[in-house]
């Protein structure tokens, strides 16, 4: 068992101390991450974009997900592995039991979900079968066609309640932990005083648990970046340097900075 546990995030949410999740795809940028601290690495289903060239994370399939996830778990044997099933890969509980084994053997220790209520049944199994599940709310990717486009989600009152509804269905199901993607920041705040579980939030301001970005997004490799995002690249002498930033300015609540937030 790795010495980062559902417990251990637990733990520095009780104590107020922020941690650090990057997503990356590949062995070396993963034991990068555990020199620099990084408490969890996710091997994102943004890989579609990031490193296959796809303009949405729908066409990614399973097996893509696992040739990432094992590279990753060879790079690094300290950090927290979280692996997004992608698209369509949980849609019943059933293919989410049979997906989940296939990322966990490949060396993930949780499983990342996107979506709501209708997800509840899937994460109390899973949880009861062993599955750590880390979901994940607000603008959800996999539904970009359905949400009319990669837009902060949770502005208006109905939407808001609807995500804090959520947020507390998925925690008692079971669920280890959330992340909270392009939301504003009032909101995001209140979802982390509200539920017991770590929050990480993207684009979800300074309030929550945690901060997620994609390594792509530190090292300024992104043609259009999102707001939320941050090349740290800029205030650092090399890629260890960049790393090193975006891991000091999570825990020093430097970043994100007014810029990165949606109010
Ligand atoms: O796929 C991914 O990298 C993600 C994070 C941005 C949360 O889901
Ligand atoms: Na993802």
């Amino acid at each position: 068992v790795k010495n980062i546990t559902t417990t251990a995030l637990r733990k520095l949410k009780a104590k107020g101390e922020k941690f650090v999740v990057i997503s990356l795809y590949d062995a070396h940028m993963a034991a990068m991450a555990q020199r620099c601290g990084v408490e969890v690495v996710l091997v994102g289903d943004s890989l579609g974009m990031t490193v296959l060239g796809y303009d949405s994370t729908i066409p990614v399939t399973m097996e893509q997900m696992i040739y990432h996830v094992e590279a990753v778990a060879r790079g690094n044997k300290k950090s927290l592995i979280i692996g997004d099933l992608p698209f369509m890969t949980y849609a019943t509980p059933d293919d989410a039991m049979r997906n989940c084994m296939r990322i966990m053997q490949a060396g993930a220790q949780m499983v990342k979900l996107e979506g709501g209520a209708w997800l509840a049944d899937t994460v109390r199994m899973l949880s009861e079968r062993g599955v750590p599940v880390c979901a994940h709310l607000g603008l959800t990717p996999q539904s970009v066609n359905k949400l009319g486009g990669f837009r902060v989600q949770g502005r208006d009152e109905v939407g808001a309640e609807a995500i804090l509804a959520d947020a507390k269905l998925l925690a008692d199901a079971g669920a280890d932990l959330l992340v909270l993607e392009c939301v504003p920041a009032a909101l995001a705040a209140r979802i982390t005083r509200d539920i017991a579980i770590p929050v990480i939030g993207i684009g979800a301001g300074r309030d929550t648990d945690a901060q997620v970005l994609v390594i792509n997004d530190i090292l300024g490799l992104t043609e259009q970046p999102p707001k939320f995002s941050k090349n740290f690249l800029l205030e650092a002498n090399d890629i260890p340097g960049a790393m090193q930033k975006y891991v000091a300015d999570v825990k020093s609540g430097l970043f994100p900075g007014d810029d990165n937030i949606f109010f």
